[in-house]
């Protein structure tokens, strides 16, 4: 058990599924996972585990926003033992050729400030995706229907922009997608020698501004946490 996480050692799985909303963590699991059993519920951040094909997964959400993210990536590593961490949410699009429900599979995170800032200093650090992982991902993505992309992102510290010139410079720097999350993930991957990844599905349009419907996201997540799935265990 830690300050943030109820389990006990030995309850996580060493792959953790990691959505930013809590719900979304109990919709995977109980969707996608046998024998799902609910293994947080400290301050409603739900984690459950249970097997894919046979396999163990945890599916824990982050919360939103790096810092949230950080504080539940730092007890799964350090305590509880996770080595492969996917990221599954949501994201912004910044691009016109990407299209609300395709998925972003996010190869690096560029950042104005992580909660590794302090730690990385003067160093401009390029968090990137762990390559098997990626390379499975892009695999399980090809073999589905959903239009993926596969590229840059941007972890941003707030959902409330007011300078939509950072936007702009992202959006001609060929970003894909904006979200809030991904950078402090792989960041702390790096550092500890884990395995991380983010799947991202665009729920809304930055340039459009459309947006996928409420009563739409749950079918629309379902090809990420597969393609997530597959990516873990591209054996099963
Ligand atoms: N900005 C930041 N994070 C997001 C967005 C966005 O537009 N959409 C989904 N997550």
């Amino acid at each position: 058990m830690t300050v943030h996480i109820g389990a006990d050692v030995g309850q996580i799985a060493e792959t953790v599924l990691m959505p930013g909303d809590p719900l979304r963590a109990k919709w995977a699991a109980e969707t996608f996972l046998d024998g799902p059993e609910c293994i947080n519920r400290v301050r409603g951040m739900l984690g459950f585990t249970g097997t894919w094909k046979g396999n163990r997964v945890t599916i824990q959400g982050s919360g939103m926003g790096m810092p949230s993210l950080s504080i539940y990536a730092n007890e799964l590593i350090t305590t509880y033992g996770a080595q492969t961490l996917i990221r599954i949410g949501s994201c912004g699009a910044m691009q016109p050729d990407v299209g609300i429900r395709d998925v972003i599979i996010a190869m690096t995170a560029s950042t104005l400030t992580s909660p590794s800032s302090a730690i990385l200093r003067d160093i401009n650090f390029a968090p990137c995706a762990d390559w098997s992982l990626l390379n499975a991902a892009v695999t399980a993505a090809q073999a589905r229907t959903v239009q993926t992309h596969v590229g840059g992102i941007y972890s941003s510290d707030v959902f409330y922009a007011e300078r939509p010139d950072l936007d702009e410079q992202m959006a001609r720097h060929g970003i894909l997608g904006v979200e809030m999350e991904a950078a402090e993930l792989y960041t702390l991957a790096a550092r500890h020698k884990r395995r991380a990844l983010a799947i991202l599905t665009v729920s809304d349009h930055l340039q459009t501004g459309e947006a996928v419907p409420a009563q739409d996201r749950e079918q629309s997540f379902g090809d990420m946490v597969e393609i997530a799935l597959e990516a873990a265990f591209p054996d099963a």
